[in-house]
């Protein structure tokens, strides 16, 4: 039984006295809910506000990004040692915004994977097509190609070691979400390329979640997919009440 993981994703969103206020509400909204691995990754600015204000839960805090390096004269960047310092356990790499604005590459991801394993980092590794994609046949070649250019590189204990997140490009902060079956066919492709990869039983381990328009009305009928182990979740994260009907849903 694999464990689901519901995770936030603020984005560019929230100052240090939003993300205070945020917790506050959210905590004694959570404090009953069933086991499933809770994240959120707020900017980097307010990491150590949340990893303060988590103290004592069961809430996990993740980067949304991370540098390909350890340290360096790379300006605006930030690397997953001082990201495991200020408290972080997860990190995003690959979200589709970085992809597609700021030119973020299959042979990125696959740096950025390696360096936040070696950090004891738990990477998120975001996987999806386009809508032009979709309409062309093209995505299981897509995530195919995202595939092996990203999680590929990694030996099989380091992929045992990731998640990962199907995010359709059209479904995300669209309020288009990818039908649960949709979803599910998307994850079942992944699954298989993990089998193929690795073995059958990396493939039955993997989590992956699915991420695009998730709210807490149509959070049903996505986790009733056995495929979707759980939700990385943008608009709906922002706002604690409901953030924590998706939790307590998981
Ligand atoms: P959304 O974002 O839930 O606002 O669609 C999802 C994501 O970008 O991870």
């Amino acid at each position: 039984m694999r464990r689901r993981v519901i995770a936030g994703n603020w984005k560019m969103y929230k100052t240090l006295t939003d993300t205070r206020a945020f917790f506050s509400s959210f905590l004694p909204l959570v404090a009953g809910a069933k086991p499933c691995d809770m994240v959120v990754a707020p900017p980097f600015t307010a990491i150590s506000t949340a990893v303060e204000a988590v103290k004592g839960s069961s809430i996990a805090i993740a980067g949304q990004n991370v540098s390909w390096s350890q340290e360096g004269a790379f300006t605006g960047e930030v690397s997953a040692p001082m990201l495991a310092e200020a408290g972080c356990r997860y990190v995003i790499i690959g979200h589709s915004e970085r992809r597609q604005l700021f030119r973020e590459t299959d042979d990125n991801v696959a740096k950025k994977t390696l360096m936040a394993l070696a950090s004891g980092l738990t990477p998120i590794v975001c996987l999806g097509e386009t809508q032009e994609d979709r309409d062309a046949g093209l995505t299981e070649e897509v995530l195919s190609r995202q595939f092996s250019g990203g999680p590929c590189a990694l030996t099989p204990e380091e992929f045992s070691r990731i998640l990962m997140a199907y995010e359709p490009v059209w479904a995300i902060g669209t309020g288009r979400t990818a039908t649960p079956e949709i979803a599910a066919a998307a994850h079942r492709f992944l699954r298989r390329c993990a089998g193929e990869k690795f073995s059958i039983r990396h493939a039955s381990a993997l989590r992956i979640l699915y991420g695009g328009s998730v709210k807490p009305d149509n959070i049903r009928g996505l986790m009733a997919q056995e495929e979707l182990d759980g939700a990385l979740v943008g608009g709906a994260s922002l706002d604690p009440e409901s953030f924590a009907a998706l939790v307590n849903f998981a």
